[in-house]
């Protein structure tokens, strides 16, 4: 049977998610929650990441090990890198990369070290359902899922972009570090914290997995400003309805 494991990178959106779960049990391990239960028919165990990839690289580790998750998907914000890309657009991921990891001269910049490849690809099926969710209820309108004022004060027009996401333990919010991850990455589409390392343990345990990601940011020097208003009026109804809507389609 299946038994879906949620991560998330915000405590606040991670409540919301556990808000969901019917017939829930909690399990603390590692000073990290792990809340146990169901989704409409589907088990699930959620818990919050936290920051950063070694952070994320024992909570899902975990879930794993511990809970034997049959999936995993991870959710949460990312600043903006790709043109055209807006606050409250969402991008899920086609491939995951460490814009930090550099072990040159030893192996080229960005390698994985003995995994020799750069990207790890997410899962392709949950990845189609992971869009198919983002898509229904874009197009039941984003005013269904945070509300009227919140589309008015963040202009709120979502579309969705399915491509490349990069990970490092930076907060990105200036333009020389954007511009400097883009010329050397020039198809990644935002940055986040955690994603290669979930898919990283993924990838080693043999666990399918997708990165939905909604943009809180243009990851320039904006970004700090933004990012705390956002995650309180939207990130959080985003995750929600996210996580609700994929568990009804599977
Ligand atoms: N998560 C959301 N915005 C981000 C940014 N600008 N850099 C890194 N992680 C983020």
């Amino acid at each position: 049977m299946r038994n879906i494991g949620i991560l998330g990178a915000m405590a606040q959106e991670i409540d919301e998610v556990k808000a969901l779960l019917t017939e829930k049990t909690t399990v603390k391990i590692a000073n990290r929650e792990f809340v146990v239960g169901k989704i409409g028919n589907v088990r699930c165990v959620v818990a919050f990441s936290k920051w950063g990839k070694v952070a994320a690289t024992i909570t899902a580790t975990l879930l794993i090990q511990e809970f034997a998750v049959t999936d995993l998907l991870f959710i949460g914000t990312a600043g903006a890198l790709a043109d055209g890309l807006k606050v409250g657009d969402i991008v899920i991921s086609k491939r995951l990369v460490q814009h930090d990891l550099d072990a040159r001269p030893i192996i080229p910049r960005f390698e994985l070290p003995l995994l020799n490849r750069v990207y790890i690809d997410s899962d392709p099926d949950l990845t189609e359902l992971a869009g198919r969710a983002v898509g229904n209820l874009i197009e039941r309108g984003v005013e269904d899922m945070v509300g009227e004022e919140a589309v008015k004060d963040f202009n709120l027009a979502p579309k969705l972009y399915f491509g490349d996401i990069a990970s490092g333990d930076q907060f990105i919010n200036s333009d020389e570090k954007r511009n400097e991850i883009l010329s050397l990455l020039p198809d990644v589409q935002c940055v986040e914290m955690e994603g290669a390392a979930v898919a990283q343990v993924c990838l080693e345990f043999g666990t399918p997995f997708t990165v939905i990601r909604t943009i809180s940011d243009t990851a320039d020097h904006n970004a700090r400003i933004d990012f705390g208003k956002f995650i309180v009026e939207v990130a959080n109804a985003y995750s929600r309805a996210i996580v609700g809507e994929i568990m009804r389609l599977v």
